[in-house]
Protein backbone atom coordinates (compact mmCIF):
# COMPACT_ATOMS: atom_id res chain seq x y z
CA UNK A 1 0.00 0.00 0.00
CA UNK A 2 1.29 3.53 -1.12
CA UNK A 3 1.74 5.85 1.81
CA UNK A 4 -0.16 8.96 2.54
CA UNK A 5 4.01 11.01 1.19
CA UNK A 6 3.64 8.56 -2.10
CA UNK A 7 -0.07 9.54 -2.82
CA UNK A 8 0.53 13.25 -2.47
CA UNK A 9 3.70 13.38 -4.51
CA UNK A 10 2.05 11.56 -6.98
CA UNK A 11 -1.21 14.51 -6.65
CA UNK A 12 1.71 17.35 -6.84
CA UNK A 13 3.47 16.12 -9.87
CA UNK A 14 0.40 15.88 -11.91
CA UNK A 15 -0.37 19.93 -10.89
CA UNK A 16 3.01 20.27 -11.50
CA UNK A 17 2.96 19.32 -15.01
CA UNK A 18 -0.71 21.32 -15.24
CA UNK A 19 1.12 24.40 -14.11
CA UNK A 20 4.36 24.14 -16.28
CA UNK A 21 2.05 24.07 -19.46
CA UNK A 22 0.29 27.38 -18.68
CA UNK A 23 4.16 28.77 -17.89
CA UNK A 24 4.91 27.65 -21.50
CA UNK A 25 1.78 29.39 -22.33
CA UNK A 26 2.59 33.03 -20.38
CA UNK A 27 -1.00 33.80 -19.41
CA UNK A 28 -1.88 36.90 -17.63
CA UNK A 29 -3.13 37.28 -14.47
CA UNK A 30 -5.83 38.88 -12.15
CA UNK A 31 -5.44 41.02 -8.81
CA UNK A 32 -7.27 39.45 -5.32
CA UNK A 33 -5.52 43.16 -3.64
CA UNK A 34 -3.74 45.82 -4.30
CA UNK A 35 -0.39 43.09 -4.85
CA UNK A 36 -2.22 39.96 -4.36
CA UNK A 37 -2.60 37.89 -7.44
CA UNK A 38 -4.40 34.49 -8.91
CA UNK A 39 -4.17 33.16 -12.30
CA UNK A 40 -5.99 30.83 -14.10
CA UNK A 41 -3.07 28.08 -13.59
CA UNK A 42 -3.56 28.34 -9.54
CA UNK A 43 -7.48 27.43 -10.10
CA UNK A 44 -6.61 24.97 -12.55
CA UNK A 45 -4.36 22.94 -10.02
CA UNK A 46 -6.42 23.17 -7.05
CA UNK A 47 -9.25 21.92 -9.00
CA UNK A 48 -7.15 18.63 -10.18
CA UNK A 49 -5.17 18.42 -6.28
CA UNK A 50 -8.91 18.44 -5.06
CA UNK A 51 -10.62 16.27 -7.51
CA UNK A 52 -7.52 13.78 -6.85
CA UNK A 53 -7.56 13.98 -2.90
CA UNK A 54 -11.17 13.04 -2.69
CA UNK A 55 -10.72 10.23 -4.65
CA UNK A 56 -8.16 9.09 -2.60
CA UNK A 57 -9.61 9.87 0.51
CA UNK A 58 -13.03 10.65 0.60
CA UNK A 59 -14.18 11.65 4.57
CA UNK A 60 -10.52 13.83 4.68
CA UNK A 61 -11.44 17.35 4.81
CA UNK A 62 -9.56 19.72 2.47
CA UNK A 63 -8.33 23.27 3.12
CA UNK A 64 -6.92 24.79 0.13
CA UNK A 65 -6.12 28.07 -0.87
CA UNK A 66 -8.20 29.70 -3.66
CA UNK A 67 -11.40 28.12 -1.89
CA UNK A 68 -12.21 24.64 -3.53
CA UNK A 69 -11.83 22.66 -0.64
CA UNK A 70 -14.05 20.75 1.12
CA UNK A 71 -15.37 20.09 5.33
CA UNK A 72 -14.25 15.68 5.95
CA UNK A 73 -15.42 13.69 8.87
CA UNK A 74 -12.49 11.69 9.78
CA UNK A 75 -9.48 13.57 11.52
CA UNK A 76 -7.43 13.95 8.73
CA UNK A 77 -7.27 17.39 6.82
CA UNK A 78 -4.92 18.35 3.76
CA UNK A 79 -3.49 21.68 3.31
CA UNK A 80 -3.36 22.54 -0.27
CA UNK A 81 -0.86 25.41 -1.88
CA UNK A 82 -2.01 24.49 -5.30
CA UNK A 83 0.67 27.16 -6.45
CA UNK A 84 2.76 28.52 -4.14
CA UNK A 85 4.91 31.78 -5.70
CA UNK A 86 2.41 32.63 -8.11
CA UNK A 87 3.55 36.22 -8.63
CA UNK A 88 7.47 34.77 -9.24
CA UNK A 89 4.68 32.49 -11.73
CA UNK A 90 3.04 35.33 -12.89
CA UNK A 91 6.05 36.95 -13.66
CA UNK A 92 7.99 34.01 -15.34
CA UNK A 93 10.43 33.99 -12.47
CA UNK A 94 10.90 30.23 -12.16
CA UNK A 95 10.57 29.90 -8.18
CA UNK A 96 7.28 28.42 -7.53
CA UNK A 97 5.83 24.89 -6.27
CA UNK A 98 2.95 22.77 -5.15
CA UNK A 99 3.01 22.21 -1.44
CA UNK A 100 0.61 19.91 0.32
CA UNK A 101 0.59 18.95 4.00
CA UNK A 102 -1.75 16.44 5.64
CA UNK A 103 -2.40 16.80 9.84
CA UNK A 104 -3.94 14.11 11.62
CA UNK A 105 -5.61 15.01 14.97
CA UNK A 106 -3.49 18.56 15.30
CA UNK A 107 -0.29 17.09 13.87
CA UNK A 108 1.08 17.52 10.80
CA UNK A 109 1.66 13.82 9.27
CA UNK A 110 3.05 13.92 5.79
CA UNK A 111 4.00 16.64 3.48
CA UNK A 112 4.93 17.38 -0.27
CA UNK A 113 6.77 20.54 -2.05
CA UNK A 114 6.97 19.83 -5.82
CA UNK A 115 9.64 22.46 -7.45
CA UNK A 116 8.35 21.61 -11.13
CA UNK A 117 10.59 24.23 -12.73
CA UNK A 118 13.54 21.80 -11.08
CA UNK A 119 11.77 18.84 -10.95
CA UNK A 120 12.24 18.31 -7.41
CA UNK A 121 10.32 16.70 -5.08
CA UNK A 122 10.57 17.02 -1.39
CA UNK A 123 8.79 14.69 0.62
CA UNK A 124 8.57 13.70 4.17
CA UNK A 125 6.15 10.98 6.96
CA UNK A 126 6.34 11.83 10.47
CA UNK A 127 8.98 10.21 12.19
CA UNK A 128 10.70 8.20 9.31
CA UNK A 129 12.95 11.43 7.98
CA UNK A 130 12.85 13.76 5.06
CA UNK A 131 13.59 13.28 1.26
CA UNK A 132 14.63 15.32 -2.29
CA UNK A 133 14.28 12.69 -5.05
CA UNK A 134 14.02 10.07 -2.89
CA UNK A 135 17.71 10.50 -1.31
CA UNK A 136 17.75 11.83 2.56
CA UNK A 137 18.27 15.31 2.95
CA UNK A 138 19.33 17.03 6.37
CA UNK A 139 19.84 20.95 7.57
CA UNK A 140 22.91 22.69 8.01
CA UNK A 141 25.64 22.56 10.77
CA UNK A 142 25.62 26.43 11.01
CA UNK A 143 26.45 27.36 14.36
CA UNK A 144 27.08 30.86 13.83
CA UNK A 145 24.17 33.45 12.42
CA UNK A 146 26.90 35.43 10.55
CA UNK A 147 28.15 32.54 8.48
CA UNK A 148 24.61 31.55 7.70
CA UNK A 149 22.67 32.36 4.36
CA UNK A 150 18.83 32.71 5.33
CA UNK A 151 15.42 33.77 3.81
CA UNK A 152 12.36 35.36 4.49
CA UNK A 153 9.00 36.86 2.62
CA UNK A 154 6.82 39.83 2.90
CA UNK A 155 3.01 39.31 2.91
CA UNK A 156 0.98 40.46 -0.53
CA UNK A 157 -1.90 41.78 1.67
CA UNK A 158 -1.62 44.71 4.16
CA UNK A 159 2.23 45.07 3.23
CA UNK A 160 2.34 48.31 5.02
CA UNK A 161 1.72 47.16 8.21
CA UNK A 162 4.36 44.61 8.14
CA UNK A 163 7.50 44.91 10.41
CA UNK A 164 9.46 42.72 9.01
CA UNK A 165 11.92 44.92 7.31
CA UNK A 166 13.78 45.37 10.84
CA UNK A 167 14.41 41.88 10.94
CA UNK A 168 15.55 42.32 7.17
CA UNK A 169 17.98 44.45 7.85
CA UNK A 170 19.01 43.01 10.57
CA UNK A 171 19.64 39.90 9.42
CA UNK A 172 21.04 41.36 5.74
CA UNK A 173 23.55 43.27 7.27
CA UNK A 174 24.86 40.82 9.57
CA UNK A 175 25.24 37.60 7.95
CA UNK A 176 26.17 35.71 4.72
CA UNK A 177 22.96 37.27 3.26
CA UNK A 178 19.14 36.93 3.21
CA UNK A 179 16.94 35.44 0.02
CA UNK A 180 13.79 37.03 -0.91
CA UNK A 181 12.99 34.93 -3.68
CA UNK A 182 8.70 34.56 -3.15
CA UNK A 183 8.08 31.15 -2.50
CA UNK A 184 7.28 30.42 1.17
CA UNK A 185 7.14 26.48 1.08
CA UNK A 186 10.06 26.12 -1.21
CA UNK A 187 11.88 28.51 1.47
CA UNK A 188 11.15 25.87 3.98
CA UNK A 189 11.98 22.75 2.02
CA UNK A 190 15.32 25.22 1.42
CA UNK A 191 15.61 24.77 4.98
CA UNK A 192 15.40 21.16 5.15
CA UNK A 193 17.83 20.29 2.31
CA UNK A 194 20.51 22.37 3.76
CA UNK A 195 20.34 25.16 1.36
CA UNK A 196 19.24 27.78 3.92
CA UNK A 197 20.51 28.05 7.68
CA UNK A 198 16.91 29.97 8.49
CA UNK A 199 13.78 30.89 7.16
CA UNK A 200 11.42 33.03 9.33
CA UNK A 201 8.20 34.88 7.81
CA UNK A 202 4.89 36.96 9.13
CA UNK A 203 1.24 36.31 8.24
CA UNK A 204 1.56 33.28 6.50
CA UNK A 205 -1.04 30.46 6.04
CA UNK A 206 -1.32 27.25 6.76
CA UNK A 207 -1.61 25.71 3.50
CA UNK A 208 2.32 27.87 3.16
CA UNK A 209 3.39 26.68 6.02
CA UNK A 210 2.34 22.78 6.73
CA UNK A 211 4.02 20.48 4.40
CA UNK A 212 7.54 22.49 5.26
CA UNK A 213 7.40 22.45 8.84
CA UNK A 214 7.33 19.24 8.74
CA UNK A 215 10.16 18.93 6.05
CA UNK A 216 12.60 20.48 8.21
CA UNK A 217 11.63 19.11 11.08
CA UNK A 218 11.88 15.31 9.42
CA UNK A 219 15.44 17.21 8.73
CA UNK A 220 16.55 17.73 11.88
CA UNK A 221 15.79 21.32 12.25
CA UNK A 222 13.33 22.98 14.37
CA UNK A 223 10.27 25.32 13.57
CA UNK A 224 8.66 27.41 16.14
CA UNK A 225 7.27 30.86 15.85
CA UNK A 226 10.03 33.88 16.27
CA UNK A 227 9.41 33.78 19.91
CA UNK A 228 10.16 30.81 20.47
CA UNK A 229 6.16 29.10 21.01
CA UNK A 230 5.04 25.80 19.29
CA UNK A 231 4.56 26.38 16.01
CA UNK A 232 0.52 27.66 15.26
CA UNK A 233 -0.12 27.07 11.46
CA UNK A 234 -2.66 29.99 11.54
CA UNK A 235 0.48 31.72 14.10
CA UNK A 236 1.58 35.28 13.33
CA UNK A 237 4.29 34.42 12.41
CA UNK A 238 7.66 31.31 12.00
CA UNK A 239 10.70 30.32 12.78
CA UNK A 240 12.16 27.60 10.79
CA UNK A 241 16.01 26.94 11.13
CA UNK A 242 18.77 24.38 11.65
CA UNK A 243 18.47 23.73 15.45
CA UNK A 244 21.84 24.71 15.95
CA UNK A 245 20.78 28.51 14.86
CA UNK A 246 17.58 28.34 17.03
CA UNK A 247 18.77 29.96 20.14
CA UNK A 248 20.85 32.84 18.53
CA UNK A 249 18.41 33.79 16.10
CA UNK A 250 15.16 34.29 18.61
CA UNK A 251 17.83 36.05 21.23
CA UNK A 252 18.12 38.43 18.08
CA UNK A 253 14.53 38.40 17.29
CA UNK A 254 13.80 39.03 20.62
CA UNK A 255 15.66 42.29 20.51
CA UNK A 256 14.31 43.33 17.37
CA UNK A 257 10.58 42.81 18.82
CA UNK A 258 11.64 45.08 21.82
CA UNK A 259 12.86 48.00 19.25
CA UNK A 260 16.38 47.30 19.78
CA UNK A 261 19.35 47.32 16.86
CA UNK A 262 22.08 45.61 16.70
CA UNK A 263 22.98 47.08 13.70
CA UNK A 264 22.06 51.10 13.72
CA UNK A 265 20.61 52.31 10.53
CA UNK A 266 22.44 54.21 8.06
CA UNK A 267 23.18 57.89 8.78
C1 LIG B 1 3.09 33.68 -1.06
C2 LIG B 1 4.53 33.22 -1.17
C3 LIG B 1 5.49 34.31 -0.72
C4 LIG B 1 5.16 34.80 0.66
C5 LIG B 1 3.71 35.26 0.74
C6 LIG B 1 2.78 34.12 0.34
P1 LIG B 1 1.29 32.58 -2.76
O1 LIG B 1 2.21 32.60 -1.40
O2 LIG B 1 4.76 32.07 -0.40
O3 LIG B 1 6.82 33.85 -0.68
O4 LIG B 1 6.03 35.86 0.98
O5 LIG B 1 3.45 35.65 2.05
O6 LIG B 1 1.46 34.55 0.43
O7 LIG B 1 0.25 33.65 -2.57
O8 LIG B 1 2.17 32.82 -3.91
O9 LIG B 1 0.71 31.20 -2.70
CA1 LIG C 1 -0.89 29.98 -3.65
CA1 LIG D 1 1.55 30.37 -0.68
Amino acid sequence: MKSFAEIAAEIARESGAVISEFARRRIGFELKGAHDLVTEADRASEQLIVERLHQQFPTHAIVAEEGGGNDGSSEYCWYVDPLDGTTNFAHGFPVYNVSLGLERSGEIVAGVIYDPTRDEMFQAELGSGAFLNGEPIHVTPTARIDDSLSATGFPSRKRHQNINVHFYYQLAMMSHGVRRAGAAALDLAYVACGRLDFFWEFALKPWDVAAGSLLVREAGGRCTDMLGAPLNLRGAHILADNTALHGDVLELFGEIFAGRQRVPLPQ
